[in-house]
């Protein structure tokens, strides 16, 4: 079953448009090359997955997807500034990405850093620019910035660089952080802006668990049995930094058969949904089956 490209589509013609400098001052200050450099890492390609699961959500609770927009930019925006930072030297020091060189190789690590810092900032002023009822853009922003911080993202990627010693259940929790919660705010947030009952949403919750943990799953077995060229990254990066995976835990077979049983899970979470969930249904397959 396809990927939904039309949706992919909405959210590439968008990103196209967005600018974030001024341009030079008459006092000569110009923060052009800033702008370059976070447009740069923006707009090399890439999946699009948390900002079509937002469109996806939209359209699942009759919503129209075009309205969301902005929201599905700032999920973008933020994922592309993690990656950014996931790949500076002081990380996992990766020299491609989304099949190009890193920002930190472009630009410098400086420009790199602030790249990053830059995209998460105006991610936050995207989403505040969703119209809807004010007390549902606030709860939107809160889960944007639960999902980045220290019980989201940024944690998982301080858990994953300080090298802790992870049981299953520890290696679960860090996949959860690192990657699950941005995935499931892609969904979450949709929830929010639409007003969605809080009964109504729990099954949704389920399903966007689940992809996030399936998500990460299939990263770590591409990063063992992908090439550079299919991941547009180096493959082989976490042996090469002794990271714990699901591959180095538990072999390769292993995390094939529970990204498969995550796979599952979705999917009956979703069945429970109700509503137009045949493009999140896609979503889930895509990342099951995904090469890249
Ligand atoms: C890679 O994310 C980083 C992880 C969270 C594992 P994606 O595989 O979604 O990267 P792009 O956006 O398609 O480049
Ligand atoms: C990083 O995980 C997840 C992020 C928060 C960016 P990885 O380090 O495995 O991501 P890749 O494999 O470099 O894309
Ligand atoms: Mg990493
Ligand atoms: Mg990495
Ligand atoms: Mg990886």
């Amino acid at each position: 079953m396809a990927y939904p490209e039309d949706l992919r589509q909405m959210v590439d013609d968008h990103l196209e448009t967005v600018h974030f400098s001024h341009g030079a001052g008459p006092d000569g200050a110009d923060t052009t090359g800033l702008d370059e450099a976070m447009r740069y890492s923006l707009l090399a390609g890439g999946k699009r997955i948390r900002p079509v699961l937002c469109l996806a959500t939209a359209r699942a609770i009759g919503q129209e997807p075009g309205e969301y927009i902005e929201a599905a930019s700032a999920l973008e925006m933020v994922h592309t500034y993690s990656l950014v930072h996931d790949d500076l030297p002081a990380m996992d020091d990766d020299d491609l990405r989304r099949g190009q060189p890193t920002s930190h190789v472009k630009f410098g690590e400086a420009v790199a850093i602030l790249a990053g810092d830059g995209l998460f900032a105006e991610a936050i002023g995207a989403l505040a620019a969703v119209q809807a009822p004010p007390e549902r853009i606030v709860e939107a922003v809160g889960l944007l910035s639960a999902a980045t911080g220290v019980e989201g993202m940024v944690g998982g990627q301080y858990i994953d660089v300080s090298a802790q010693a992870l049981d299953a259940e520890g290696l679960r929790h860090l996949h959860s952080l690192k990657t699950g919660r941005l995935i499931k705010a892609s969904v979450e947030v949709a929830l929010a802006l639409g007003g969605v009952e809080n009964t109504r949403r729990e099954p949704f919750h389920r399903f966007a668990t689940s992809i996030g943990l399936l998500f990460q799953i299939v990263d770590d077995i591409l990063d063992v049995t992908g090439s550079d060229e299919e991941l547009g990254k180096p493959h082989g990066s976490d042996e090469r930094h002794g990271k714990v995976t699901y591959v180095s835990l538990y072999g390769l077979e292993q995390a094939r058969s529970l990204a498969a049983e995550s796979h599952e899970k979705a999917l009956a979470a979703l069945a429970g949904a109700g509503g137009e969930t045949e493009d999140l249904k896609r979503i889930a397959d895509y990342i099951y089956s995904r090469e890249q």
